[in-house]
Protein backbone atom coordinates (compact mmCIF):
# COMPACT_ATOMS: atom_id res chain seq x y z
CA UNK A 1 0.00 0.00 0.00
CA UNK A 2 3.02 2.55 0.59
CA UNK A 3 4.27 1.06 -2.35
CA UNK A 4 4.49 4.80 -3.63
CA UNK A 5 6.65 6.79 -1.52
CA UNK A 6 9.06 8.23 -2.94
CA UNK A 7 13.18 8.90 -1.66
CA UNK A 8 14.00 12.11 -0.85
CA UNK A 9 16.07 12.60 -4.28
CA UNK A 10 12.82 11.53 -6.33
CA UNK A 11 10.78 13.80 -4.63
CA UNK A 12 13.06 16.37 -5.11
CA UNK A 13 13.10 15.64 -8.83
CA UNK A 14 9.17 15.77 -8.93
CA UNK A 15 9.46 19.13 -7.10
CA UNK A 16 11.42 20.70 -9.81
CA UNK A 17 9.56 18.93 -12.40
CA UNK A 18 6.20 20.91 -11.33
CA UNK A 19 7.88 24.21 -10.73
CA UNK A 20 8.05 24.30 -7.17
CA UNK A 21 9.87 27.07 -5.22
CA UNK A 22 13.01 25.91 -2.98
CA UNK A 23 11.06 27.26 0.32
CA UNK A 24 8.16 25.11 -0.49
CA UNK A 25 10.36 22.39 -1.93
CA UNK A 26 12.34 21.97 1.53
CA UNK A 27 8.58 22.35 3.35
CA UNK A 28 7.58 19.62 1.15
CA UNK A 29 10.79 17.33 2.01
CA UNK A 30 10.30 17.77 5.77
CA UNK A 31 6.86 16.40 5.31
CA UNK A 32 7.71 13.56 3.01
CA UNK A 33 10.44 12.50 5.61
CA UNK A 34 7.78 11.18 8.16
CA UNK A 35 5.61 10.21 5.34
CA UNK A 36 4.26 6.93 6.41
CA UNK A 37 0.73 6.30 5.61
CA UNK A 38 -2.00 4.11 3.48
CA UNK A 39 -2.70 6.12 -0.02
CA UNK A 40 -0.37 9.25 0.54
CA UNK A 41 2.93 10.41 -0.96
CA UNK A 42 2.99 13.09 1.04
CA UNK A 43 2.44 13.62 4.61
CA UNK A 44 3.42 13.75 8.17
CA UNK A 45 2.98 13.10 11.57
CA UNK A 46 2.04 16.62 12.27
CA UNK A 47 -1.49 17.26 12.99
CA UNK A 48 -3.36 18.19 9.65
CA UNK A 49 -1.84 16.50 7.42
CA UNK A 50 -3.39 13.22 7.48
CA UNK A 51 -6.30 12.12 9.59
CA UNK A 52 -7.40 8.98 10.95
CA UNK A 53 -10.83 7.09 9.88
CA UNK A 54 -12.58 5.43 12.81
CA UNK A 55 -11.90 2.03 11.12
CA UNK A 56 -7.89 3.36 11.50
CA UNK A 57 -6.97 4.03 7.87
CA UNK A 58 -5.15 6.90 7.38
CA UNK A 59 -6.24 9.24 5.20
CA UNK A 60 -4.28 12.30 3.27
CA UNK A 61 -5.95 15.36 4.86
CA UNK A 62 -6.03 17.18 1.20
CA UNK A 63 -7.80 15.36 -1.43
CA UNK A 64 -9.29 16.29 -4.98
CA UNK A 65 -12.78 17.26 -5.84
CA UNK A 66 -14.00 16.51 -9.03
CA UNK A 67 -17.81 18.24 -9.90
CA UNK A 68 -17.18 20.03 -12.64
CA UNK A 69 -13.64 17.89 -14.22
CA UNK A 70 -15.12 15.92 -17.28
CA UNK A 71 -17.45 19.05 -18.53
CA UNK A 72 -15.21 21.38 -21.02
CA UNK A 73 -14.01 23.88 -18.44
CA UNK A 74 -10.50 22.63 -19.38
CA UNK A 75 -9.12 19.71 -22.16
CA UNK A 76 -9.53 16.66 -20.50
CA UNK A 77 -5.66 16.11 -21.21
CA UNK A 78 -5.47 19.07 -19.15
CA UNK A 79 -8.27 18.51 -15.98
CA UNK A 80 -5.69 14.68 -15.96
CA UNK A 81 -3.17 15.91 -15.99
CA UNK A 82 -3.96 18.43 -12.85
CA UNK A 83 -5.34 15.17 -11.28
CA UNK A 84 -1.80 13.13 -11.76
CA UNK A 85 0.10 16.38 -10.45
CA UNK A 86 -1.84 16.67 -7.78
CA UNK A 87 -1.77 12.77 -6.69
CA UNK A 88 2.17 12.77 -7.07
CA UNK A 89 2.36 15.66 -4.36
CA UNK A 90 0.57 14.00 -1.83
CA UNK A 91 -3.29 14.84 -3.10
CA UNK A 92 -4.26 11.09 -2.99
CA UNK A 93 -7.76 10.79 -2.32
CA UNK A 94 -10.22 11.50 -5.20
CA UNK A 95 -13.64 12.59 -4.57
CA UNK A 96 -16.33 12.01 -6.94
CA UNK A 97 -19.91 10.92 -7.94
CA UNK A 98 -21.85 8.88 -10.71
CA UNK A 99 -24.13 12.21 -10.98
CA UNK A 100 -21.32 14.29 -11.66
CA UNK A 101 -21.30 15.65 -15.77
CA UNK A 102 -23.77 12.39 -16.01
CA UNK A 103 -20.70 10.05 -14.99
CA UNK A 104 -18.43 11.84 -17.43
CA UNK A 105 -16.27 12.70 -14.14
CA UNK A 106 -15.72 9.23 -12.94
CA UNK A 107 -15.20 8.01 -16.94
CA UNK A 108 -12.37 10.96 -16.66
CA UNK A 109 -10.93 9.52 -13.10
CA UNK A 110 -11.12 6.16 -14.37
CA UNK A 111 -7.39 7.74 -17.09
CA UNK A 112 -6.13 8.71 -14.26
CA UNK A 113 -5.66 5.33 -11.85
CA UNK A 114 -5.65 2.81 -14.03
CA UNK A 115 -2.42 1.83 -13.03
CA UNK A 116 -1.98 3.46 -10.12
CA UNK A 117 -5.70 2.29 -7.93
CA UNK A 118 -4.02 1.26 -4.82
CA UNK A 119 -2.07 4.47 -4.11
CA UNK A 120 -5.76 6.39 -4.48
CA UNK A 121 -8.44 7.00 -1.83
CA UNK A 122 -11.29 7.14 -4.18
CA UNK A 123 -14.83 7.88 -2.92
CA UNK A 124 -17.86 8.08 -4.63
CA UNK A 125 -21.92 8.55 -3.94
CA UNK A 126 -25.28 7.70 -4.87
CA UNK A 127 -28.46 10.06 -4.59
CA UNK A 128 -31.23 9.66 -2.54
CA UNK A 129 -33.25 8.71 -5.36
CA UNK A 130 -31.03 5.98 -6.27
CA UNK A 131 -32.48 3.98 -3.41
CA UNK A 132 -35.26 2.00 -3.95
CA UNK A 133 -34.89 -1.97 -3.96
CA UNK A 134 -31.41 -2.81 -4.62
CA UNK A 135 -30.25 0.92 -6.48
CA UNK A 136 -27.66 1.36 -3.87
CA UNK A 137 -25.74 -1.71 -5.32
CA UNK A 138 -26.73 -1.29 -8.99
CA UNK A 139 -25.68 2.60 -8.35
CA UNK A 140 -22.04 1.17 -7.08
CA UNK A 141 -21.89 -1.06 -10.22
CA UNK A 142 -22.45 1.75 -12.65
CA UNK A 143 -19.60 4.03 -10.64
CA UNK A 144 -17.36 0.76 -10.50
CA UNK A 145 -17.44 0.05 -13.96
CA UNK A 146 -17.01 3.98 -15.11
CA UNK A 147 -14.58 3.80 -12.75
CA UNK A 148 -12.66 0.79 -14.09
CA UNK A 149 -11.95 -0.72 -10.70
CA UNK A 150 -13.64 -3.46 -8.57
CA UNK A 151 -13.75 -1.09 -5.08
CA UNK A 152 -14.66 2.28 -4.10
CA UNK A 153 -12.61 3.06 -0.34
CA UNK A 154 -15.69 5.12 0.94
CA UNK A 155 -19.17 5.10 -1.07
CA UNK A 156 -21.42 8.31 -0.05
CA UNK A 157 -24.72 9.05 0.71
CA UNK A 158 -24.73 12.25 -1.24
CA UNK A 159 -27.27 14.38 0.86
CA UNK A 160 -29.80 13.22 3.36
CA UNK A 161 -33.31 11.55 3.05
CA UNK A 162 -35.77 10.62 5.52
CA UNK A 163 -34.50 9.09 9.04
CA UNK A 164 -36.89 6.44 8.49
CA UNK A 165 -34.86 5.30 5.36
CA UNK A 166 -31.94 5.47 7.47
CA UNK A 167 -31.64 1.36 8.09
CA UNK A 168 -32.43 0.49 4.46
CA UNK A 169 -29.66 2.65 3.77
CA UNK A 170 -26.88 1.30 6.07
CA UNK A 171 -28.29 -2.44 5.75
CA UNK A 172 -27.04 -1.76 1.56
CA UNK A 173 -23.63 -0.21 2.58
CA UNK A 174 -23.46 -3.38 4.73
CA UNK A 175 -24.19 -5.61 1.84
CA UNK A 176 -21.74 -4.08 -0.43
CA UNK A 177 -19.02 -3.80 2.45
CA UNK A 178 -19.49 -7.10 3.47
CA UNK A 179 -18.83 -7.99 -0.69
CA UNK A 180 -15.58 -6.39 -1.33
CA UNK A 181 -17.11 -3.56 -2.98
CA UNK A 182 -16.52 -0.58 -1.01
CA UNK A 183 -14.26 -0.35 2.09
CA UNK A 184 -16.06 2.23 4.00
CA UNK A 185 -18.95 4.22 3.97
CA UNK A 186 -20.75 7.48 4.76
CA UNK A 187 -23.06 10.69 4.44
CA UNK A 188 -23.24 13.89 3.12
CA UNK A 189 -24.97 17.30 3.98
CA UNK A 190 -25.81 15.63 7.10
CA UNK A 191 -26.73 18.08 9.76
CA UNK A 192 -25.81 16.84 13.80
CA UNK A 193 -29.53 15.80 14.35
CA UNK A 194 -29.53 13.34 11.43
CA UNK A 195 -26.00 12.18 12.18
CA UNK A 196 -27.94 11.60 15.89
CA UNK A 197 -30.71 9.47 14.13
CA UNK A 198 -28.18 7.61 11.64
CA UNK A 199 -26.70 6.32 15.35
CA UNK A 200 -29.86 4.99 16.28
CA UNK A 201 -30.39 2.32 13.50
CA UNK A 202 -28.21 -0.89 13.41
CA UNK A 203 -24.71 -0.38 12.13
CA UNK A 204 -25.22 3.49 11.76
CA UNK A 205 -22.56 4.28 13.76
CA UNK A 206 -20.15 2.11 11.09
CA UNK A 207 -20.43 5.64 9.06
CA UNK A 208 -16.62 6.68 8.15
CA UNK A 209 -17.76 11.11 7.15
CA UNK A 210 -19.74 13.76 6.94
CA UNK A 211 -18.89 15.86 3.49
CA UNK A 212 -20.31 18.68 4.40
CA UNK A 213 -19.35 22.64 3.05
CA UNK A 214 -16.42 23.98 5.06
CA UNK A 215 -14.22 27.29 4.43
CA UNK A 216 -13.11 30.59 5.90
CA UNK A 217 -16.11 32.08 4.18
CA UNK A 218 -18.83 29.58 5.57
CA UNK A 219 -18.11 28.41 8.69
CA UNK A 220 -22.09 27.36 9.49
CA UNK A 221 -20.94 23.83 10.37
CA UNK A 222 -18.57 24.99 13.34
CA UNK A 223 -20.98 24.80 16.01
CA UNK A 224 -23.24 21.52 15.73
CA UNK A 225 -22.24 19.31 12.63
CA UNK A 226 -18.30 19.89 13.15
CA UNK A 227 -18.19 19.65 16.45
CA UNK A 228 -20.59 16.38 16.25
CA UNK A 229 -18.50 14.39 14.34
CA UNK A 230 -15.30 15.90 16.69
CA UNK A 231 -17.09 14.39 20.08
CA UNK A 232 -17.36 11.43 18.20
CA UNK A 233 -14.19 10.60 16.45
CA UNK A 234 -15.53 10.81 13.00
CA UNK A 235 -13.35 12.90 10.59
CA UNK A 236 -15.13 15.62 8.20
CA UNK A 237 -15.09 16.31 4.69
CA UNK A 238 -14.86 19.31 3.55
CA UNK A 239 -16.18 20.51 -0.05
CA UNK A 240 -16.04 24.50 -1.53
CA UNK A 241 -13.02 24.64 0.72
CA UNK A 242 -12.11 27.58 -1.06
CA UNK A 243 -15.34 28.76 -1.22
CA UNK A 244 -16.49 27.34 -4.56
CA UNK A 245 -17.03 28.70 -7.77
CA UNK A 246 -19.62 31.58 -6.77
CA UNK A 247 -17.29 32.68 -3.12
CA UNK A 248 -13.55 32.02 -4.63
CA UNK A 249 -11.31 33.18 -1.67
CA UNK A 250 -8.25 33.05 -3.48
CA UNK A 251 -8.42 37.37 -4.18
CA UNK A 252 -8.97 37.58 -0.56
CA UNK A 253 -5.86 40.34 0.91
CA UNK A 254 -6.22 38.75 3.91
CA UNK A 255 -5.19 35.47 3.08
CA UNK A 256 -2.53 37.01 0.07
CA UNK A 257 -0.64 39.01 3.51
CA UNK A 258 -0.38 35.60 5.54
CA UNK A 259 0.71 33.53 2.20
CA UNK A 260 3.61 36.27 1.48
CA UNK A 261 4.92 34.83 4.74
CA UNK A 262 4.58 31.57 3.99
CA UNK A 263 6.02 31.92 0.46
CA UNK A 264 2.51 30.04 -0.88
CA UNK A 265 -0.45 31.13 -2.54
CA UNK A 266 -3.40 32.21 -0.89
CA UNK A 267 -5.29 29.27 -1.46
CA UNK A 268 -2.74 27.44 -0.15
CA UNK A 269 -3.01 29.20 3.22
CA UNK A 270 -7.41 28.99 2.67
CA UNK A 271 -6.69 25.09 2.72
CA UNK A 272 -4.19 24.82 5.34
CA UNK A 273 -6.56 26.26 7.45
CA UNK A 274 -9.20 24.25 6.42
CA UNK A 275 -7.24 20.76 8.15
CA UNK A 276 -5.79 22.76 10.56
CA UNK A 277 -7.13 20.35 13.43
CA UNK A 278 -6.59 16.96 11.77
CA UNK A 279 -10.03 15.93 11.83
CA UNK A 280 -11.15 17.71 8.65
CA UNK A 281 -10.35 16.47 4.96
CA UNK A 282 -10.70 18.93 2.32
CA UNK A 283 -11.21 18.52 -1.42
CA UNK A 284 -10.08 21.12 -3.40
CA UNK A 285 -11.13 20.92 -7.20
CA UNK A 286 -9.16 22.09 -9.82
CA UNK A 287 -8.66 21.24 -13.49
CA UNK A 288 -5.56 23.39 -13.92
CA UNK A 289 -1.92 22.00 -13.11
CA UNK A 290 -0.77 25.32 -11.46
CA UNK A 291 -3.79 25.63 -8.91
CA UNK A 292 -3.34 21.67 -8.26
CA UNK A 293 0.66 22.69 -7.26
CA UNK A 294 -0.26 25.64 -5.24
CA UNK A 295 -2.87 23.63 -3.60
CA UNK A 296 -0.63 20.89 -2.58
CA UNK A 297 1.51 22.75 -0.73
CA UNK A 298 -1.15 23.27 2.07
CA UNK A 299 0.04 19.60 3.07
CA UNK A 300 3.05 21.40 4.36
CA UNK A 301 2.35 24.80 5.84
CA UNK A 302 1.71 25.33 9.56
CA UNK A 303 -0.45 27.84 10.37
CA UNK A 304 0.91 30.26 13.07
CA UNK A 305 -1.33 31.30 16.13
CA UNK A 306 -1.08 34.58 15.17
CA UNK A 307 -2.55 33.58 11.62
CA UNK A 308 -5.11 31.91 12.77
CA UNK A 309 -6.14 34.71 14.85
CA UNK A 310 -5.75 37.03 11.99
CA UNK A 311 -7.86 34.52 10.18
CA UNK A 312 -10.61 34.53 12.90
CA UNK A 313 -10.51 38.01 12.60
CA UNK A 314 -10.89 38.66 9.20
CA UNK A 315 -13.72 35.55 8.79
CA UNK A 316 -15.30 35.44 11.89
CA UNK A 317 -18.23 33.47 10.60
CA UNK A 318 -22.05 33.39 11.53
CA UNK A 319 -21.53 32.34 15.07
CA UNK A 320 -18.01 33.84 15.56
CA UNK A 321 -14.77 32.38 15.60
CA UNK A 322 -14.79 29.16 17.59
N1 LIG B 1 -21.18 16.51 -1.27
C1 LIG B 1 -21.62 17.57 -1.90
O1 LIG B 1 -22.83 17.90 -1.84
C2 LIG B 1 -20.66 18.44 -2.67
C3 LIG B 1 -21.06 19.71 -3.12
C4 LIG B 1 -20.13 20.49 -3.81
C5 LIG B 1 -18.84 20.01 -4.04
N2 LIG B 1 -18.49 18.76 -3.62
C6 LIG B 1 -17.11 18.21 -3.88
O2 LIG B 1 -16.16 19.16 -3.42
C7 LIG B 1 -15.29 19.52 -4.50
C8 LIG B 1 -14.78 20.93 -4.34
O3 LIG B 1 -15.84 21.84 -4.18
P1 LIG B 1 -16.10 23.07 -5.21
O4 LIG B 1 -15.65 22.71 -6.56
O5 LIG B 1 -17.51 23.47 -4.99
O6 LIG B 1 -15.25 24.26 -4.60
P2 LIG B 1 -13.71 24.65 -4.38
O7 LIG B 1 -12.84 23.49 -4.43
O8 LIG B 1 -13.72 25.50 -3.16
O9 LIG B 1 -13.44 25.62 -5.63
C9 LIG B 1 -13.25 25.13 -6.92
C10 LIG B 1 -12.90 26.33 -7.78
O10 LIG B 1 -11.65 26.87 -7.35
C11 LIG B 1 -10.77 27.05 -8.45
N3 LIG B 1 -9.43 26.85 -7.91
C12 LIG B 1 -8.92 25.71 -7.37
N4 LIG B 1 -7.66 25.92 -6.94
C13 LIG B 1 -7.38 27.20 -7.21
C14 LIG B 1 -6.22 28.02 -7.01
N5 LIG B 1 -5.11 27.54 -6.43
N6 LIG B 1 -6.26 29.31 -7.43
C15 LIG B 1 -7.37 29.81 -8.01
N7 LIG B 1 -8.51 29.10 -8.22
C16 LIG B 1 -8.50 27.81 -7.83
C17 LIG B 1 -11.20 26.03 -9.46
O11 LIG B 1 -10.93 26.46 -10.77
P3 LIG B 1 -9.78 25.76 -11.66
O12 LIG B 1 -10.32 24.41 -12.07
O13 LIG B 1 -9.62 26.68 -12.80
O14 LIG B 1 -8.56 25.67 -10.80
C18 LIG B 1 -12.73 26.00 -9.24
O15 LIG B 1 -13.34 27.04 -9.99
C19 LIG B 1 -16.13 19.26 -5.75
O16 LIG B 1 -15.34 19.10 -6.90
C20 LIG B 1 -16.84 17.97 -5.35
O17 LIG B 1 -15.97 16.86 -5.52
C21 LIG B 1 -19.37 17.97 -2.91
Amino acid sequence: MIKHLLSRRQFNASCAAFGLSLPTMSAMVAVKGSARVLGTGAASKTAGRTVKAPDGTTIPALGQGSSHLGLGRHPPAVEEEALRIGISLGMTLIDTSGNYGNGRSEELISHVIAGQRDRIFLVSKVEPNQLSGDGIARACEASLARLGTDYLDLYLLHSPVPSTQFSGVVAGFEQLRTAGKIRAWGVSNFNSGQMEDLFRVPDGHRCATNQVPYSLNYRHIEPAALSWCKQHNMPVMAYSPLGGDNNLLVGDRTLAQIAATHDCSAAAVALAWVIRSGNVIAIPESGSPAHVKENAVALSIALTPRDLQTLDAAFPGPFGAT
